[in-house]
């Protein structure tokens, strides 16, 4: 089984038998491999991922592995490319070098040389990722306590710190546990308005029928219970930023409260008639598929719009195995300094484990594996034994929960294949890569699927 955090390698060759033999010895180093048997099929991969390494041959019959070379360094600067040459031709492998080839190997080729090669190349990866956050942060364009090194979150911080100045919404999706909040308080912090506090709301965690009270406000006497006036967070927030939690929890009704006090910069406490002038930056968060959520009407389109003036997307942490160790990091001494212990690393066998779990819950679920292991451990060193039995085995969650049931009447599963299938493609413009993926199908197998079904891109 091979899980999204296994380092993903793209071989390009076309031999069938070096592909073959690359993908069964990398896969039982724990690789995830993807083959392409050409120039035109490896490029059209990488249209649609990013590996983080790319073996390539570079005499293919439909063009030059220099080509592949070349669309790596223009779309994947950080990935290294290892060229596979004809055992005559240095003078080519130089050129690749040049070109910014890692490194390039001789056909034929001795495979625990290849592996070393690319462990290096890996390795090396992840430090030079490693060296750019450091530097990064030392010239502030870090973002304080949130952690990151891979190039998602260095994106991130770039776009947090250009956004700093202007007073734009806010809104921050992602998965459970990818660190929301925490980046809502970081774009405050880097704000013009840090010199305010900052207001939070989570608006799952309040009833309903106090909610529009919490917002905005109310008059003593509005509603029973109302004893006294209250300011609401929209008029408290004024010149501050508000973030407002699980915006997608929301009911309808308040959505459109929340729009008019946005577009009209003024609300109107509850039982009141005065219109207050407010001035509040709002952050929004939600882990909910705000896109699905309007098309079934239970999110309104303005409000999404009037919200998402910058979209934050924060990438679930299996996607981002370079910041795992940096997380780690940043965990264990945050739990030695809170429980008084002097643990001083984690040893590269757990940290392996660690980078390869899926992490369903995310950054806050890794947090607490790294906390539960100090307490744990015996010694100054993190061990496998110390972690929890699901990352020690690598296992996914067994459950999916689609939220779909097979009706009364049944279902036709082929025809259930075709949908998604077909959705899947529109979903990712056609690219077989990026729609294999969102499926778990491999490139090859999704191919198969669309000939059998015989589906074409459109027009
Ligand atoms: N990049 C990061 N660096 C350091 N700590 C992080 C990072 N991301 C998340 N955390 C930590 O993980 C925990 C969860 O983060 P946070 O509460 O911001 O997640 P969230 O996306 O708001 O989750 P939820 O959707 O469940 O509310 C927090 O303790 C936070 O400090
Ligand atoms: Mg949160």
């Amino acid at each position: 089984m091979t899980a999204e955090n296994d380092p993903h390698l793209l071989v390009v060759d076309d031999e069938a038998g070096i592909r073959e033999m690359l993908t069964i010895v990398f896969q039982k180093d724990g690789y995830r491999v993807t083959t392409a048997r050409g120039c035109a099929e490896a490029l059209a991969h990488l249209d649609g991922e990013e590996p983080d390494l790319v073996l390539t041959d570079l005499k293919m019959p439909d063009g030059s592995g220099f080509d592949v070379l070349k669309k790596v360094k223009d779309a994947h600067r950080d990935t290294p490319v290892v060229v596979i040459t004809a055992y005559s031709s240095t003078k080519t492998a130089i050129d690749a070098l040049k070109q910014g080839a890692y490194d390039y190997i001789a056909k034929p080729f001795d495979v625990d040389e290849l592996k070393l090669v690319v462990a290096r190349a890996l390795e090396r990866k992840r430090l030079v990722e490693e060296n750019v956050a450091l530097k990064e942060r030392a010239e502030g364009k870090g973002l304080g306590p949130v952690v990151g090194v891979s190039r998602k979150m260095r994106a991130l911080f770039d776009l947090v710190a250009r956004i700093g100045k202007t007073t734009s919404t806010v809104l921050i999706t992602g998965e459970s546990g990818t660190g929301k909040e925490l980046v809502a308080r970081a774009i405050h912090a880097r704000s013009t308005r840090s010199s305010k506090p900052f207001f939070a709301l989570n608006c799952a965690a309040i009833p309903e029928n106090l909610l529009e009270s919490e917002l905005f406000g109310h008059e003593k006497g509005s509603f029973t219970g109302a004893d006294a006036r209250k300011i609401g967070l929209f008029e408290a927030a004024s010149g501050s930023t508000l973030f407002l939690d699980e915006i997608g929890d929301l009911s309808l009704p308040l959505q459109g409260k929340i729009l008019r006090a946005l577009q009209e910069k003024e609300v109107k406490r509850v039982g009141g008639n005065e219109t207050i002038p407010v001035d509040v930056r709002v952050v929004a968060a939600t882990n909910r598929d705000l896109a699905a959520m309007m098309k079934a009407g239970q999110f309104r389109e303005d409000l999404f719009y009037r919200l998402n003036v910058i979209p934050v997307d924060l990438p679930p942490l299996r996607e981002r195995a370079s910041d795992v160790r940096a997380l780690v990091n940043r965990f264990l001494e945050k739990a030695n300094a809170s429980h008084g212990t002097a643990v001083s690393s984690v040893s590269p066998e757990a940290m392996e484990l660690l980078v390869r779990h899926g992490w369903p819950g995310n950054v806050r679920q890794l947090e607490s594996v790294v906390e539960r292991a100090v307490l744990l451990c015996e010694g100054a060193v993190v061990r496998p034994e110390d972690l929890p039995s699901e990352v020690r085995l690598n296992t996914a969650p067994a459950v999916r929960p689609y939220g779909f049931e097979i009706p009364s009447e049944g279902v036709d599963i082929e025809e259930f294949e075709r949908q998604l299938i077909v959705q899947a493609m529109e979903r990712s413009g056609w690219v077989i890569a990026r729609a294999a993926r969102l499926l778990g199908l491999t490139y090859r197998t999704l191919q198969y699927r669309l000939e059998k079904f015989g589906l074409k891109k459109p027009g």
